[in-house]
This record gives structure tokens, sequence and C-alpha cells, in this order.
């Protein structure tokens, strides 16, 4: 494992420093086996190690091999290899060993002989399909998959990769908009990531089908799949991020409040909707325009009736700190001889898709449309050069819906099987492809294209671009969020399975409409919507046509009041949000956790805690927010916290957790399995939230929007850690906007603590690292569950003050190292 580290630090840094260049493949000598290839009954199987933690399977009829390339992977990882020691039936890594049977069933198992995955039957095939059949035991857990509905896990459950427009979509529907074929399995602790680099209609069963079995298959394409070993899931998504990239660092403005429906009519609406915000003080970041903003529907026009002097608008609510986001969907109007540049220009380059050898022509918003064939790389570099008079015009991101694609045909509501796309792409043959090879990569590569052609555009400044639709590795490109997702108490619920399993799958940065799209959210839903929403990575809230309003201030001033003060604590929170975001874009975690990533062995029998604390989650690595199961229940509900010490985020309250007692594997653990659940009454206004000792979380003063320079000071909230423990805490800060952060235009600075052998509590806050200078001149050190009766600087003694949570002292910073004793 370490190793395994080791080689991820290596590669991530190049390709985290400066988008994505190609690393030069490790060149082996040809004594260097790294991997097996053994044929099997006309079967060939090719097994080979990435890293020592990383392998790659893929297995064809011996005379098919198939073509070698990923639209999901980076390349300088999909390409590395890594030496490993050949046995009698298989090879050995420094961690792992593989050994194939005489039939061809492929064992993984770790160095002391724990079974990670194991073929319960050769690979079967029929014609081009083909099914994988693994082992499934009675501890196995998976989570991932995307934006799939239902349960965190997805034992018992079976899904089809296949990208959907589904407006009004249940708990029960699959497909939705997203395929993410990759997932993370957790076998008593034990962590595997699997991923199916396979783009066509695949299938997943964890269980469905038969109790202990589980299959992925699909009816054509290579069966061609990564096992990434853990044990720890951390390890498992820093090597998902490894493979597939990072989500990358987001604008600051993008973490901030953002206000959407569907749709602001005109721009007289649209400026009062923001005038709003700032009369009612309630902080928001930025303001979207749905269709009808556009000349009939059209991508890339404007209305300009009713939003006249549009670029003048955009500088209006600019000048109020709102960012302007707009709607480009993909389906190209079909308007020949019309003076609309968008498929004149694309008619000219010849950049649509085709059937029967004519540009295929379906339905959508604007009536008939054509649309780009984004598997050509000349055709997005075209799509991107029609954002330039939107960024002319001072439009900061850019949202891309209906992109499975959407076509309003029925049943299929997608285009047909056989229309052609014709791949030019570096890495790909040159080749024609049916759109049932396509159709799943089509909305990534659509937002592939937005994003690079935004950044060809202002290419110091981080493109925001949102989509609907994607596939594994789309995360480098555009956030996302959940679709049509209905007004209900359910869908409300359903938010936090479904946002932590797409950071599972490597959208850490994703989140759901907020209020819900479909139908209207009587006042206290949409009240709860919004509190639980302030802690999600994404905070937008929309609304389908004719819903009533969903602003926060739509239900008078007693909910406004609750709604003002949760979005407030997000922007207090945001110096903590951001150095997760940081983080992310480096180690791939997403924002918001399952427990069982940050506490993979909380029960005794290694089950994950999630599956005990179903409304529970971790909001970067530190705050846990424990929604109600249930959210429209009024009976009191269960709070599981991981063992240790967590203190009441409001209150400050300390509550120990720990009990150590004998887990089933022998050893023993700190556990909560042997204390009680907290029991918690709901109230409409009260969402808990836990922080773990140890943590130091930093704050801001409330702001209007995340322009606008805090007024205060910075505050460390330091939690006491237990006796013998440390505590841990960073900021990160940049100009929030463009990439001079890469060329040292950041501040990072760390703080730690530590409990003395005579009680006191030292906290150090470490010199900052980069040249940016950040907006605080003092930092007030705010201890929780210590008692402080005085404090000391180097060179001075302060008095604490008393605060609500514990007591503070407040010390001149300038990005020097320091050191505070708190007695
Ligand atoms: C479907 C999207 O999911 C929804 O968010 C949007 O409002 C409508 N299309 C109209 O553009």
């Amino acid at each position: 494992m370490l190793n395994g580290k080791k080689v991820f630090a290596l590669s991530a840094a190049v390709f985290l420093g400066g988008g994505l260049r190609v690393q030069a493949q490790q060149v082996l000598p040809p004594s260097s086996p790294t991997g097996i290839v053994k044929t099997v009954n006309g079967v060939t199987l090719n097994v080979q190690a990435l890293r020592p933690d990383v392998l790659r399977v893929r297995i064809y009829p011996a005379d098919r091999q198939p073509e070698d390339a990923s639209w999901a992977m980076l390349p300088p990882s999909r390409l590395t290899r890594f030496p490993v020691t050949l046995e009698e039936s298989g090879f050995r890594t420094p961690v792992l060993r593989v050994t194939i049977s005489a039939d061809g069933r492929l064992t993984v198992a770790d160095l002391n002989g724990n079974i990670l995955q194991q073929d319960a039957a050769p690979a079967a095939w029929d014609g081009g399909a083909f099914r994988v059949t693994k082992i499934k035991t009675g501890d196995d857990h998976f989570f991932g998959l995307g934006d799939k509905p239902g349960p965190l896990d997805r034992a018992g459950e079976a899904f089809v990769m296949w990208n959907s427009d589904t407006f009004g979509w249940q708990e029960s529907t699959d497909p939705i908009y997203k395929s993410i074929p990759f997932f993370i399995q957790m076998r008593a602790g034990r962590a595997l990531g699997v991923f199916l680099d396979n783009t066509y209609r695949t299938f997943f069963d964890f269980g469905r089908e038969r109790d202990d079995r589980y299959t992925f298959s699909a009816p054509a394409g290579p069966l061609d799949y990564y096992l990434l070993y853990g044990p720890e899931p951390k390890h498992v998504l820093n090597t998902w991020a490894w493979l597939t990239g990072p989500t990358p660092l987001p604008p600051l403005w993008a973490l901030g409040f953002q206000q959407s429906r569907y749709s602001y009519m005109s721009r007289k609406e649209t400026e009062e909707v923001a005038a709003r915000f700032r009369s009612g003080r309630i902080p928001a970041d930025a303001i979207w325009l749905d269709i009808d903003f556009q000349q009939k529907n059209r991508p890339f026009t404007i209305d300009q009736d009713r939003f006249p002097g549009f670029a003048d608008m955009v500088h209006t609510l600019s000048a109020e700190q709102f960012h302007l986001i707009t709607i480009t969907d993909l389906h190209v109007a079909y308007l020949p001889n019309q003076n609309y540049a968008p498929y004149d220009t694309g008619k000219a380059g010849d950049h649509f898709v085709k059937r029967n050898g004519q540009d295929y022509i379906g339905p959508v918003w604007p009536g008939p449309s054509v649309f780009p064939d984004f598997t050509q790389q000349q055709t997005r570099a075209w799509w991107g050069t029609l954002y330039k008079q939107l960024v002319a015009d001072g439009v900061s991101g850019f949202w891309n819906d209906m992109n499975e694609p959407a076509v309003f045909v029925y049943p299929a509501k997608t285009m047909p099987g056989d229309v052609q796309h014709r791949i030019e792409e570096p890495g790909f043959a040159t080749r024609t492809a049916a759109h049932t090879e396509i159709h799943n990569i089509y909305g990534m590569e659509n937002s592939r294209a937005t994003h690079d052609g935004v950044l060809a555009l202002r290419p110091n400044e981080r493109p925001f671009v949102m989509t609907r639709a994607s596939f594994a590795g789309g995360q480098r490109y555009a956030v996302t969020w959940t679709g049509d997702n209905s007004s209900t108490w359910n869908h409300l619920r359903q938010t936090t399975p479904q946002l932590l399993n797409l950071g599972l799958s490597g959208f850490s940065l994703a989140g759901a409409d907020v209020g819900g799209f479909a139908g209207s959210p009587p006042p206290d839903l949409l009240t709860r919507w919004l509190m639980l929403a302030a802690f999600q990575p994404i905070d937008r809230d929309h609304a389908v046509k004719g819903s009533r309003p969903h602003e926060p201030w739509a239900d008078g001033p007693e909910q406004e009041a609750i709604r003002r003060r949760y979005i407030e604590e997000r922007y207090k929170l945001m110096p903590y949000l951001y150095t997760t975001a940081e983080e992310t874009s480096r180690d791939g975690l997403p924002i918001i956790r399952p427990l069982f990533v940050e506490f993979p062995h909380a029960t005794a029998d290694n089950h994950p805690l999630d599956l005990d604390a179903p409304g529970e989650f971790m909001f970067g690595p530190d705050l846990l927010v424990a929604d109600s199961p249930s959210p429209e229940e009024v009976a009191p509900y269960e709070v599981h916290l991981p063992p240790g010490i967590w203190y009441n985020y409001w209150t400050g309250e300390r509550l120990d957790r720990s009990a150590p007692i004998a887990a089933r594997d022998n050893e023993i653990r700190e556990t909560t399995a042997a204390l009680p659940p907290i029991m918690v009454q709901p109230k409409l206004d009260e969402l808990p939230i836990y922080v773990r000792a140890g943590a130091i979380v930093p704050m801001q003063p409330v702001t209007q929007s995340t322009s606008e320079v805090p007024n205060g000071l910075l505050t460390l909230r330091v939690y006491a850690p237990g006796p013998g423990a440390s505590c841990s805490g960073e900021i990160y800060q940049d100009d929030g906007a463009t990439y001079n952060f890469r060329h040292g235009a950041y501040l990072r600075q760390s703080f730690t603590c530590s409990i003395a052998a005579d009680g006191a509590l030292n906290v150090d806050v470490a010199k900052s690292e980069g040249n940016f200078t950040s907006w605080w001149k003092e930092i007030r050190v705010e201890v929780i569950g210590f008692a402080a009766k005085s404090a000391s600087t180097e060179s001075r003694a302060i008095t604490p003050e008393k605060t609500s949570l514990g007591s503070a002292v407040t010390v001149p910073s300038k990005g020097g190292a320091m050191h505070i004793t708190f007695q």
C-alpha cells in the first residue's frame, strides 16, 4: 500500500500541476513481466498491474482483441505498468495476489489471504455480449454507480447504465441521467474499487438475481475492468482520482448559494430576484437563466424583447456581486438559411451526427434540431467558439442540460441507436461508431467541449459548467445535479444517498434542485431543504415552470429567518468548505462523504455505520450532519456517532462516544456498538451537526456573497482532543477565480493542537505557505471542550473571553507561525 501511495503521488503531480499533460510511459525491460496473459478455451485473460494496488483485467475471445482506448481515464495513469512476481498460477504484487484457475476464473486476494474478489464462473460470452459473475458474501456492500436513486448501499439491487431524461424520476427509477460504471465494494471493512470501462448499455446486479453472486455485463464492447485496492476506502478514492482525474478546484462563487427557476422570464424579474436577496440580506452568489431567455428556445440566442441590454444586465448583476449562469443546450435548432450561426457554422464544418448519410434531425425545445458530434475533436473546438458572445457579455457559467441526449421521440426519448458518430480523437482509431456505443459518453463530451471552449476564451479563469448527463471521468469538465427531482419529503431524504454516491463516483461537486423541481414544496419542506442543502456541495434552488415561488423568502418572515440563518452558516463555513474543495482537487476525496470513508471500522463487525444511520454524512473531514432518516416525521430519531469524542456544533456540548470492545476480527477497537444511539427530537429550525474532537475548523464572518471581503477575524474553532490525542486543521485561500495559484498565488496555513502532560492545550499555527495575502489581520482562536482560565502566546499573557461555545483569544496575524497555550 505504501508503494501504491508513492506511485499515486508521483503520477498525480504530473496532471495536477498544470492540466492534463501526458506522462512519459514507464519503459520496462522485457525481463520484467507486469502481469499475465493466458488463453483458456479460446478466451484470453490479460491481467496487468498498473501499480501494486491497481489491476486491469481484459478478457476477449482470442481472435478478437478489442481496441485499447478509453474516454474515461487519463492516459498517463491508464498506461502505467508495474513489475510483478510470477507465481505458479498467477502473480503477486507487493500487496495483492492474483490467481487464475485452470478454467479461467480469477481470484484477487491481499497478501494475508483475504479474498477481495473471486469469479464464481469464467466470464460468459454470447457473441459480443458478456457477463462477469463474482462471488458475493453476506459481508459485501456496494457504493458508487453515480446518481442512481435508492439507498446508499447498492446490495440487493440491479442497475442499468443508459443516460436517460427522466422528468419526475422516483426512488425506483433506473436508469436516470448518468452512467458511471464504477463502484466500491466494502467487504468486512476492506475496500475494493471496480470500474468497467465499457460505454454501452451495461448492467450491474449486486445480488438481486442471486444473493451469493454479483455480476456485470454488456451487450457489446470491451470486457475491460480495473480493480482498485484499498484496504482503506480513502485510498480507493485517491486512486479513482489518479485514474480519471479529481474534481478540479471550482471558482469560489460556485460554493455560494445559487438561485434558479425555469424560468426567470425577463430582465426585470431577474434583477428583482437579485435585489431581493440583497435587501433581505440573504447571502447569494449566482442567478441562473433557463431556456426562456433565448429566442424560441434556440441555443446561443437572446430574446431581446424580454432581456433588453443583456450585457448591461450582466454587468448590473455583477455590480451587485451576482454571477450569471445561462443554459446552453446542445441541440442546435435546424434552421437552414435563416442566419442562425450555430446551425450555419455547424453545417459548414460538417459537425452534426448522421443517420443514413444525412444529418439526423430530431425534435427538442426549439423544434427540429441537429446534434453536434462531440466525439470529434474539431467539433468540440467548433462548439467552444459558440460561447464567444456570452463570454464577452460577462456570463460566468454555463449549463449543459438535455445532453443524454434528450430527444422528444417516444418511447426511446433519445436518438436512434443507428445514428452514426465519426470518432476523431487522439488515442482512438478514426472510425464511425453507432450511437449505442457513444450514447453514455455523449453528455460528458458535450460538457468537455463547453469546458475546453470556455477555458480557451478565458484562459486564466476556472470554467464553471454544469452537466446533466455524464460518464466516469466527467468530473474533469463539469459539476452535476440530480435532474428533475420532486418537491416531496422522500426526495429531500433521497438527496443524501444520491449526492454521497455521486461523490464516491468522482463527482465531488454535485447538488439536487433545492426545494425539488417537479411540484411545489410546502413551506416546512422548503425550509428543511434549504437547511440541509447548506451542507451539500452545490446549493442551488431550482423549480419547474408553473410551480409556486421557491426563493428563500417565499413563505413569510418566520421561514425566511430560518432559511437565512442556514445559508449564513454556509458562508461562515466558507473557509472550511473551500479548503475541503481544494483538498478534493488534489486527493479526490469528495466534499460530502459517507461515514465509512472517514470511519471504516466504526462497528464491531465492520459493516459501514451508514447502514444504521441513513440520514448522516460527513461535510468535509470533520463535520457530521445528522438529518432525520425520515425528515417528515415528528418522532425522535437515532443519531449514531462513530467512536470517539464529538461536539455539538451549535452548542459546544461534549459527547464522549468511546467504548472499547472486542470486535469480531479479534482486534480491540473503539466502537459505539456498545453505546446506545443518541435520540434527537426533530425541530423545524434545527439540523443536528457534530464536530469530531481534534478538528480545527476555520470560519469567517458572514458575507452577502463570496465576492465581499469578510470584515473581521478569521476564527479557528479548536475542538479539544481527548487525552493523548492531537488535532489539526488547515486553511487554503487564493483569488477564488484564476489559476494564479499554480504560480504561487495562494495561502495555505496549517494548525495543530495537543494536550500537554500538565493538561495545558497547545495550539500551533504554522507559518503560511504561498504568496497570496488574505483578508484577515487577526485570528481568533476559540477552544471548545477545554475550560481555559488563562492563555499565553510566546510574548504575552491574554485573558480568554467567554464565548457561547467555549473560550477564545484574539491575536494579530501576518501569516507567521505562532504558539498559544491555554491553561
Ligand atoms: C430539464 C432540466 O432538468 C430542468 O432543470 C430545466 O429547468 C428544464 N430542462 C428546462 O430547461
